[in-house]
């Protein structure tokens, strides 16, 4: 299996299939008492994880530096376009060739889609994508896989509603792909001008999964494993006016939960702009910052598997 991994680039959940995702999974669950400093590892030592950050981040960003640091390999790279020569007009290929040279595996985050597939094609080393514009989040959507499973013991047969920004949000595309792959059972719950675009809708049905499209999030709720809210992706609206129109579209908060299942558990990707009232933190459902840490042991995982340090 490991063969597989050594050299590939981590650019969309589509590269992966089912039993390479699992087998990362499984990885990350050793990594955890690593991930959480309670055993050490050398694993890495000698590696420098190349960190090119072109939009905000904090969870991807830093959880990448940790796990490298975690497995004693280091970090260099940029997260403000200040300090970099892309803001002298430097562009993303020359960019990603210079960094190429400077380490083993690129972390990218950019706000254009399409953008990690565009390294992946100018450099040698590993390219993993930490998000591109809209597009996809792959690593996310392993954290995210890796959380709904040890909560619920596996991840086929739930049933998972998805709210917020289903448009724009990256976290979502990626993640709805890999919940088909995975058969679990989808909702989706957003304003209709923000609802799951047709070709993700159409790839999702073309694995056998016919997902509820829906506005209605209080019905949805009633009957779901998994919530996964998200935020409304401001920054990727053309026009103001437009997100005027749908910010503060949903709220989770105790009132909603009052007829949810015991056992829902409440994810987010992260920011929360609003979406999650802060009472529901103290709630068994909430699960966000459990599943923030996770980001750790599973890129420690995938960052040793495509270093070809690990099996
Ligand atoms: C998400 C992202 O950047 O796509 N954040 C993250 O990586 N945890 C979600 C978001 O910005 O809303």
């Amino acid at each position: 299996m490991s063969e597989g991994f050594k050299g590939m680039d981590v650019v969309s959940i589509r590269d992966f299939s089912r039993e390479q995702i699992e087998h990362v999974l499984k990885l990350a669950e050793k990594m955890v008492p690593i991930a959480k400093g309670d055993e050490r590892s050398i694993l890495l030592e000698g590696k420098i994880l190349g960190s090119l950050f072109f939009e905000p981040s904090t969870r991807t960003r830093l959880s990448f530096n940790a796990a490298m640091t975690r497995l004693g390999g280091r970090t260099l790279g940029f997260d403000a376009l200040q300090g970099s020569s892309v803001s002298k007009g430097e562009t993303l290929a020359d960019t990603v060739r210079m960094v190429d040279s400077y380490s083993d595996v690129i972390v990218l985050r950019h706000t254009q889609e399409g953008a990690a597939r565009l390294a992946a094609h100018f450099a040698d080393k590993p390219i993993i994508n930490a998000g591109d514009g809209a597009g996809q989040h792959p690593t996310q959507t392993m954290l995210d896989l890796f959380t709904i499973r040890k909560a619920k013991k596996k991840i086929e047969g739930n049933h998972v509603v998805v709210v917020g920004d289903l448009k724009y949000g990256r976290t979502v595309h990626s993640l709805s792909e890999a919940l088909a792959m995975f058969g679990a059972e989808l909702t989706f719950v957003a304003p209709p001008t923000l609802q799951m675009p047709k070709e993700h809708l159409r790839r999702i049905e073309s694995m056998g999964l016919k997902p509820k499209i829906t506005g209605d999030l209080e019905q949805a709720v009633k009957d779901a494993d998994v919530l996964y809210v998200t935020r409304i992706q401001k920054e990727r609206f053309p026009d103001p006016a437009e997100y005027q129109k749908v910010e503060g579209a949903y709220r989770i908060d105790l009132n909603l939960l009052k007829d949810a299942k015991d056992d829902l558990i409440i994810m987010h990707p992260l920011p929360r702009i609003g979406e999650i009232d802060p009472s529901v933190d103290s709630t068994d459902h909430a699960m966000y910052f459990e599943q923030a840490f996770n980001g750790v042991p599973v890129r420690m995982a995938l960052l040793a598997l495509v270093l070809g340090a690990s099996r």
